[in-house]
């Protein structure tokens, strides 16, 4: 049976450039079983003729909101409840914006609020618009309401620039809408366990050390493992992020309820991620009433003593030991100095990433790392954490349950 066999696609075409190869994506989803009907902006009229869709697709072609005749045929609710997917290509910068902001102002934006579908977008803009942070938020809100983002590509653009931004070629774009409906399980029947966020470590009733991190990556780890198959025990530092569907989580301040939590669980799973990042010291004391600056003296200094290091000792474990994943956020030699981490923590793998990067690292949504093992390094480009996030899920599963 095709793989796409009864599936009933809405393909969005937007206005750009990129919609004459929506033309040939139509061919591709025919070819896989799929039924699909089109409605184009009025940008997208544009650039290619509604009659090319029409006779591809072999179903009318919808463009209006407010025609009658249009609507007495199949009204917009009923092409919004018709569809089991809606695959916006090529979302335009604008699309994406009116979408984050829930705009219902023409056919397209009213059909993508209207459905209870899932909604796929396959970007397609000039490089400088794809980095805007405008942008990137919108991609970012898209994506927590649960929208799939399929590419953008790198390559040379159609404006002559030349970076992040290309629509995916028609047939890329119909194997990653196969991926959605059936996506591979690759963590079926497995126990994971991540942590993630930033600890806490009290020095009075009002006062801690911490640091930057927002908990972005671990959360989206947790995301993609359950998305993946997995039963997902998410133990929390302090953040404010909502608790992905279907994951356990587990809320705790410091490192050493941060190790409780994650050796209880460790106990029971057979994947280990070490995403949080733990303040490798804490003050020696807690004082338990508001410490008091003493008039008269400028400077001050704190003893400290070292925070227990949670992923090595999950790593060190000599029986339930599950495969042991760690994180290196560098400023300098960042390879170089994951690796040393990978062996002195006695981890399978190790996820490095450059905080001193503009576009990445703590609190940004986006991020690019470098898989580490002893077999060898792979770069992973800039992406959206929660893309990122799949394909570390992916390469991660496949290291560690191969076969
Ligand atoms: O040594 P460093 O803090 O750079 O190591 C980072 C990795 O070790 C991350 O995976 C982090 O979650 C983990 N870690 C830990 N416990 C600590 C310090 C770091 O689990 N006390």
């Amino acid at each position: 049976m095709s793989s796409l066999a009864d599936k009933r696609i809405l393909l969005g075409v937007g206005g750009g450039i990129a919609a004459y190869k929506s033309a040939d994506l139509v061919r591709r989803l025919l070819e896989r079983g799929a039924d699909v009907r089109v409605v184009m902006t009025a940008g997208a009229r544009e650039f290619v003729q509604p009659l090319t869709f029409q006779a591809l697709s072999g179903n009318p072609v919808h463009t209006d909101l407010l025609d009658p005749a249009a609507e007495a045929a199949m009204g917009h609710i009923e092409l919004a409840k018709w569809a089991d997917l809606v695959l916006v290509a090529p979302a335009s910068a604008n699309i994406m914006a009116r979408l984050a902001a829930g705009m219902a102002d023409d056919l397209l934006s009213t059909l993508c609020l209207a459905t209870e579908a899932p909604l796929a977008l396959a970007p397609a803009m000039n490089q400088a618009m794809w980095r805007h942070p405008a942008t990137t938020a919108n991609a970012a809100t898209l994506c927590e309401r649960g929208a799939a983002l399929l590419g953008p590509d790198a390559g040379s653009q159609a404006c002559g620039d030349i970076g992040p931004g290309r629509m995916l070629e028609p047939q890329a774009l119909a194997a990653e809408v196969e991926r959605l409906f059936a996506p591979v399980q690759s963590l079926a029947g497995k126990c994971v366990a991540i942590t993630a966020g930033p600890t806490r470590e009290a020095l009075d009733p009002v006062r801690f050390l911490s640091n930057h991190s927002s908990g972005k990556m671990g959360f989206a780890l947790a995301a993609a493992a359950q998305r993946a198959g997995a039963e997902v025990t998410l133990i929390a530092g302090p953040v404010s992020l909502p608790t992905p569907p279907g994951v356990k989580r587990i809320d705790v301040v410091d490192a050493r309820e941060m190790r409780e939590a994650a050796e209880r669980a460790a106990d029971f799973c057979d994947l280990f991620i070490g995403a949080a990042a733990v303040a490798d010291f804490r003050p020696a004391e807690v004082a338990v009433q508001k410490i008091k600056k003493e008039d008269g003296r400028d400077s001050d200094s704190l003893a400290l003593v070292k925070n227990p290091d949670i992923v090595a000792g999950i790593a060190a474990r000599t029986s339930r030991r599950p495969f042991t994943v760690g994180f290196a956020a560098e400023t300098e030699k960042v390879e170089e100095h994951a690796r040393g981490k990978l062996l002195r923590k006695k981890l399978d793998l190790i996820i490095a990433n450059d905080v001193s990067a503009a576009d990445g690292g703590f609190n940004s949504d986006r991020n690019a790392v470098t898989i580490i093992d002893s077999s060898g390094a792979t770069q992973l480009p800039s992406a959206l954490k929660t893309e990122l996030a799949d394909q570390l899920i992916g390469i991660i599963s496949a290291r560690a349950f191969p076969g």
